[in-house]
């Protein structure tokens, strides 16, 4: 017998099927609510809410979970490369080694952008944020790649701009940050692995080739793979509503970059390095800062802190925090801010207003730190956070197009004023 929810309404009861997850989640199907009763349910923030059942990642927040297609991210950041898991998000599976060096290859033909997208870098003031400039850039790859537009495109077709997108991500996000300096582009070039080719585009020299540091190329493929996916978040829940609509691919990893530039999400790892560093500057007095996260009369919040789903570890940032120390001490870097994140974590783990509410350092308390230590500026922070969540993104949206799930349009309680005439200015 299969378990369903029974409610009474007015006097009247009703029952709803339960849906089971293959991890044992349990869901109540309210899609047939509105019709059988005239209720809709209410859920600011999408809380308690559901919004598509999918098979690609897994989190479990209270243990602090987090799988990729059913592999734990531990031995995927321990043993896997970025371009392998972006591979299993996007197919399904972890590729064979002829099949990995065939997508490295695919990809490595599309890495190069038109040359009119100059154009529209040269036009941003040096100033611009470059989580403004993605999100344009993104979505102007639409103009040179009209198949994109095609809503019901063969998987072949699909897969195109798929490969398109993954291989220019590398090069908008590198010429950004060569543009906010004023420096030459720097071409990519077919002989380099991805991670490879996106340093050699960003340190590297026009002039000639340059070898990067082994360690410096395994922590940013390690913090790709950390960030790849993490199921129905803010950034990629807007990636799967407005490719609901049938928009495009880059229209709607767009969206996503946008929605993940907000402080409360992606946005947090630029705001954890600005949090230290003013942490540092005011004399570093952890305490002072943890009391001021506590008083809800000060707006102050431990930036890396807390998660809408873990209550829990982060298991990437515990990951995240050895590599830290790992990358610090190989790059013989002694970064003072290290030392008062430690001392945050440690005082927030032990007082009571966090444990009881259960928040611990998310996937971006940490991760700035590495960034900083490879050389990036802190603008750049959290345009890394969505070139590690492309393939989660792409993903995703996949995933809806293939499931042929309807266009994402929620409902609402109208509490606002009722029925009234209008009245003429001259009687107001
Ligand atoms: C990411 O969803 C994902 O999966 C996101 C992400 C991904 O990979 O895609 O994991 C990436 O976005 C990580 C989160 C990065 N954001 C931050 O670090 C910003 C700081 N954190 C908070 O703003 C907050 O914790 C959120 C936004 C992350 C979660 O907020 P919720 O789930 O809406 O929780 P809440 O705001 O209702 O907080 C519950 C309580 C409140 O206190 P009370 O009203 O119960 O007294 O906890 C408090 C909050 O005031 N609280 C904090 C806090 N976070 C929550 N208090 C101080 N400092 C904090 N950081």
């Amino acid at each position: 017998m299969s378990e369903t929810a029974k409610i009474t309404l007015q006097g009247q009861s009703y029952e709803f099927p339960v849906v089971t997850g293959t991890e044992n989640e349990k869901a109540i199907d309210i899609s047939k609510l509105r019709d059988q009763t005239g209720y809709i349910t209410l859920d600011t923030g999408f809380k308690n809410t559901g919004a598509t059942a999918s098979q690609i990642t897994f989190l479990d927040g209270e243990q602090g979970i987090l799988k990729y297609r059913g592999y734990k991210i531990e031995e995927l950041a321990e043993k896997s490369s970025f371009l392998e898991v972006a591979y299993l998000l996007i197919y399904g599976d972890l590729p064979t080694k002829d099949g990995l060096d065939k997508f490295q290859k695919r990809i490595n033909k599309h890495t190069v952008i038109h040359e009119d997208m100059k154009k529209f870098f040269d036009a941003f003031p040096y100033t611009a944020h470059p989580m403004g400039q993605l999100a344009s850039l993104v979505s102007s790859l639409s103009a040179f790649s009209p198949e994109s537009f095609n809503t019901d495109a063969s998987k072949e077709d699909n897969d195109l701009v798929v490969i398109k997108l993954l291989a220019k991500m590398p090069t908008i996000v590198s010429w950004i940050y060569k543009g906010a300096l004023g420096r030459p582009f720097i071409y990519p070039k077919s002989k380099n692995d991805y991670i490879t080719n996106f340093m050699h585009m960003t340190f590297g020299k026009v002039t000639e080739d340059v070898e990067f540091d082994p360690v410096v190329l395994d922590a940013l493929d390690k913090l790709l793979i950390l960030h790849a996916d993490h199921e129905q978040n803010c950034s990629t829940s807007t990636v799967r509503i407005v490719g609901s609509s049938g928009a495009n691919l880059y229209a709607s990893i767009s969206a996503g970059i946008s929605a993940l530039w907000g402080p409360s999400h992606g946005g947090a790892n630029q705001a954890v390095i600005e949090m230290l560093e003013h942490i540092k500057n005011d004399g570093g007095d952890t305490e002072k800062w943890i009391n001021k996260a506590k008083d809800k009369n000060d707006e102050f919040r431990l930036m890396g802190f807390g998660h809408r789903v873990y209550k829990n570890f982060d298991p990437r940032a515990k990951i995240i925090k050895k590599a830290c120390d790992n990358v610090l001490e190989k790059l013989g870097i002694n970064d003072p801010v290290l030392e008062i994140a430690k001392k945050l974590e440690e005082a927030a783990l032990h007082d009571p207003y966090f444990v009881e509410r259960k928040l611990y350092p998310n996937v971006d308390f940490y991760s700035g730190i590495i960034y900083r230590a490879l050389g990036f500026p802190t603008e750049m922070f959290t345009v890394l956070f969505a070139l590690g969540r492309l393939p989660g993104w792409i993903a995703q949206w996949l995933e809806l197009r293939y499931n042929q799930e309807p266009i994402g349009r929620p409902r609402q309680v109208y509490t606002g004023k009722t029925e009234r005439n209008y009245v003429d200015l001259d009687k107001r």
